[in-house]
């Protein structure tokens, strides 16, 4: 280590910590366990072969998944910092693919992902009375959304989504607010058993309806000729990126509010599994409801399928106005799980920026987290706009395809080499009862990298050929791959500026005041 990485180690500000070991596993599943496993992992499992799918995936999961979340909590827990810390601390001339982690976290995810939280909060309204009536496709693009005709048609911004969108942000300012242990902890406490709840009482009910078997063997039933396609593969991998929030540095900021003494390897495989889990239980809760759907309406289940946002928000509210009995209740309760988990999401993208901010510059945790939800708002209004649906797509596509892989890579080439991952297997060995053997060395060093840069390498030859999404060159390289330059060039600048750390002592962590 640097000199000035021993300073940084230093830091005299006492670090928070988690009350307990679950409040940790809550917390960190929860951010994990998202608006991406529900009805995501489902439809990707459905376009890819049903349950072949979960072949690529599962080897996704063991290639890229648990070493780099082994990775994120290590190197979290060894220097008990931040992302950008933590990097600068490894080498200072690091520290800015640190802050690039931090600013696609908050102004590349989460200004998004809190508007489509936002629709979840209104449909949760608009089941007490299924507003969207005989036609959900209209209600929801026309009427709700009003969908303008191309992405630089930005229109106006939409005032049912902005109320919606203001109680969301409201909600995770509270919460992080609080800080770790009287604000993320104790919502995490609440929402992730909740949500464990929902999504069982969901499944039940979607199981039992008539017709379900048929949506659930269109799940399950593998069809293997699709495993030579490379796009099953590119789908496993980007799915598991997102899906384990890794690459933003979530993980390795929850981690360094860790005590000392832990177990890395079994915390990691408990979040990665658990997360993984999750997705395929809720699975058969949204192919039971589409075999409901599919036999209701003598169509078969592929045409009844919709892509990703269609399928929360078309295909289910017509699903809910088939059924019979409590429907409405149904449809709460899908929209309510819909927003918890991704509430438990939203609050730990905006704790990996605000984290960073804390110990780079020393501002009280109050003063930076209300001024980052308020510019968080703001900024989110552009995906509230007529043209907002477009920009979400392009900038979650370039966000996941280009800059998390990205960045994954780079994770693997400073602890890899230029830590060296031997130092960090020790560490995490060290610290722990389930050791890790020279494979995962292996993995952080070769195989993990590869495999990521085969993915991105694919991305961009498919993509230098057709533009994503069959939008304009235009709209893709100024809305897509232009958020990413410029999140780049503003961790460069705030790389540029000095640590506002003076002290040599590490004091005993404690919960910090608010
Ligand atoms: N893992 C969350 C999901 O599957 O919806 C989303 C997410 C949260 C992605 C945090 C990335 C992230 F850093």
């Amino acid at each position: 280590m640097t000199n000035k990485a021993t300073q940084l180690s230093e830091s005299h500000h006492p670090r928070p910590q988690w009350r307990s070991r679950m409040g940790f596993i809550f917390a960190a599943l929860g951010s994990a366990v998202g608006l991406g496993n529900i009805w995501r992992f489902s439809y990707l499992c459905y376009k890819n072969g049903g349950g072949a799918f979960l072949i690529p995936y599962g080897i996704a999961l063991l290639v890229v998944g648990v070493p780099l979340m082994i990775l994120e909590l290590g190197l979290g827990h060894k220097m008990r910092g931040s992302t950008p810390m933590c990097f600068a601390k490894v080498d200072r001339h690091w520290e800015w693919a640190g802050w690039w982690s931090v600013n696609c976290a908050m102004f590349g995810i989460m200004v998004y992902y809190a508007v489509i939280i936002a629709w979840c909060l209104s449909y949760v309204f608009f089941s007490f009375n299924l507003s969207w009536g005989m036609d959900p496709n209209n209600f929801f693009f026309n009427e709700y959304l009003q969908v303008s005709a191309a992405p630089g048609l930005i229109g106006d911004v939409r005032t049912p989504i902005v109320s919606s969108l203001l109680g969301v942000w409201t909600l995770c300012w509270v919460i992080v607010f609080f800080g770790v242990q009287k604000g993320i902890e104790k919502a995490n406490k609440i929402f992730m058993p909740l949500l464990f709840v929902l999504i069982l009482i969901l499944v039940f009910w979607s199981v039992s309806l008539k017709g379900a078997s048929v949506g659930i063997k269109q799940y399950l039933t593998p069809d293997f000729s699709l495993l030579s396609k490379p796009q099953i593969w590119i789908d496993a991998f980007s799915q598991i990126f997102f899906t384990l929030s890794l690459g933003f540095g979530i993980m390795m900021t929850y981690a360094s509010y860790l005590p000392r003494k832990v177990n890395i390897v079994k915390d990691a495989l408990t979040i990665s599994v658990g997360n993984c889990l999750f997705s395929f239980i809720s699975g058969f809760a949204v192919f039971g409801v589409l075999g409901y759907m599919a036999t209701t309406t003598g169509k078969p289940v592929s045409e009844v399928v919709k892509e990703s946002i269609g399928l929360a928000f078309v295909t289910y509210p017509q699903a809910i106005s088939l059924m019979p009995g409590f429907a409405k209740i149904f449809g709460v309760l899908f929209f309510s799980t819909l927003v918890i988990a991704g509430l438990s999401s939203a609050i730990s993208l905006i704790e990996a920026f605000t984290s960073a901010i804390i110990d780079k510059f020393h501002y009280s945790r109050r003063v930076i987290v209300t001024a980052v939800c308020v510019t968080g708002f703001f900024g989110s209004m552009l995906f509230a706009t007529n043209a907002g649906i477009y920009w979400i797509d392009i900038v979650d596509h370039f966000i996941t395809h280009y800059g998390l892989v990205t960045i994954g890579i780079l994770q693997c080439i400073l602890v890899g080499w230029v830590l060296k991952s031997q130092k960090l297997r020790e560490h995490i060995n060290h610290s722990a009862q389930w050791t890790l053997s020279k494979l995962w060395d292996f993995c952080i060093r070769f195989l993990t990298p590869s495999a990521l840069a085969i993915l991105l390498i694919n991305d961009i030859v498919k993509e230098s050929a057709k533009p994503y999404g069959d939008y304009s060159w235009i709209a893709v390289i100024l809305i897509g791959r232009d958020w990413l330059l410029v999140a780049l060039v503003v961790s460069l600048f705030i790389a540029a500026r000095s640590w506002r750390t003076d002290l040599q002592i590490e004091k005993k962590p404690q919960e910090e005041k608010v």
